[in-house]
């Protein structure tokens, strides 16, 4: 990305579910993120239980990186224990810019974040009728769509970046049993995305969904969800944007890379990705 500052390179994944089993796990991945990239950014569940000891293990995964730039988002994993305003204060201290209805501009890109919410896409999203229950949860993916609207708005870079765990598009969740569809994420989300200009979305949260896909208005939409792009670029848990056109995913560990990183394997769950 180009906007006085010279190519800006971006790292992302999502989901990388830090556990127990994770230490010293994820280390050589952000290694390489630090090597090929300026920032790194993380789309949300960042932990696998949501708790403080998870977190403190992924700062400890992620000095690896020295200085370089980390944002994020929080997923739903990150909210299972409570702690997530712990988790959120133990990255911070950490250096890790996390996002959460604000943005931040880091090396001239800006970046707006938001969890987001569930609910479902077009004509299949649940509406706000009936019992009070269903009206709370529309609203939460109401809330959430307004935060990323706030966020966007502060940003004055031209370069701007939305950063969810959840999905605003159905492209990107289909692989999934379209069963669970309207839980991997919401249109409302993509309503925001129509009003502000932004360079590329980028989220997780659906482990078996599809790498890329684009809004209405035809911005990309990356699904970095490490567990796909394990599956679909082995060796490769990386994505990279750059100039244009957009970088496709990098494939690590192909004929001239260098070989895979080792990376945990996700506890997956039967609903919460
Ligand atoms: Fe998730
Ligand atoms: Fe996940």
């Amino acid at each position: 990305m180009r906007d006085g500052y010279g190519v800006v390179r971006l790292a992302a994944m999502s989901d990388v579910h830090c556990g127990k089993e994770s230490a010293g796990a994820l280390q050589a991945t952000f290694a390489q993120a630090a090597q090929a990239a300026d920032v790194l950014v993380l789309a949300g569940d960042l932990t696998d239980y949501g708790t403080a000891e998870e977190a403190r293990l992924l700062a400890k995964e992620l000095a690896v990186v020295n200085r370089m730039p980390v944002v994020a988002v929080l997923g739903n994993h990150d909210y299972e224990s409570g702690a997530e305003q712990e988790i959120c204060s133990i990255l911070s201290d950490a250096g890790v810019r996390v996002l959460d209805g604000d943005s931040v501009e880091l090396n001239g890109v800006g970046f707006a974040g938001v969890k987001g919410f569930a609910g479902g896409f077009g004509r299949g999203a649940l509406g706000p009728w009936g019992e009070p229950i269903i009206k709370q949860f529309v609203h939460e993916a109401v809330n959430e769509s307004l935060k990323l609207e706030t966020a966007l708005a502060r940003l004055r870079s031209p370069s701007r970046i939305a950063l969810l765990h959840y999905s605003p598009v159905r492209e990107t969740v289909e692989g999934e049993p379209p069963e669970i569809f309207p839980y991997l994420g919401c249109s409302r989300l993509e309503e925001p995305l129509s009003r502000y200009s932004v360079f590329a979305v980028i989220h997780g949260h659906a482990h078996n969904g599809t790498p890329e896909g684009k809004t209405a208005r035809g911005v990309p939409v990356y699904n970095v969800a490490m567990p796909l792009l394990r599956k679909r670029y082995p060796g490769g848990a990386l994505l990279r944007l750059s100039e244009n056109p957009l970088n496709l995913p990098d494939r690590r560990g192909g004929d001239d890379g260098p070989p895979p990183s080792p990376v945990p394997e996700p506890v997956e769950t039967t609903v919460g990705r």
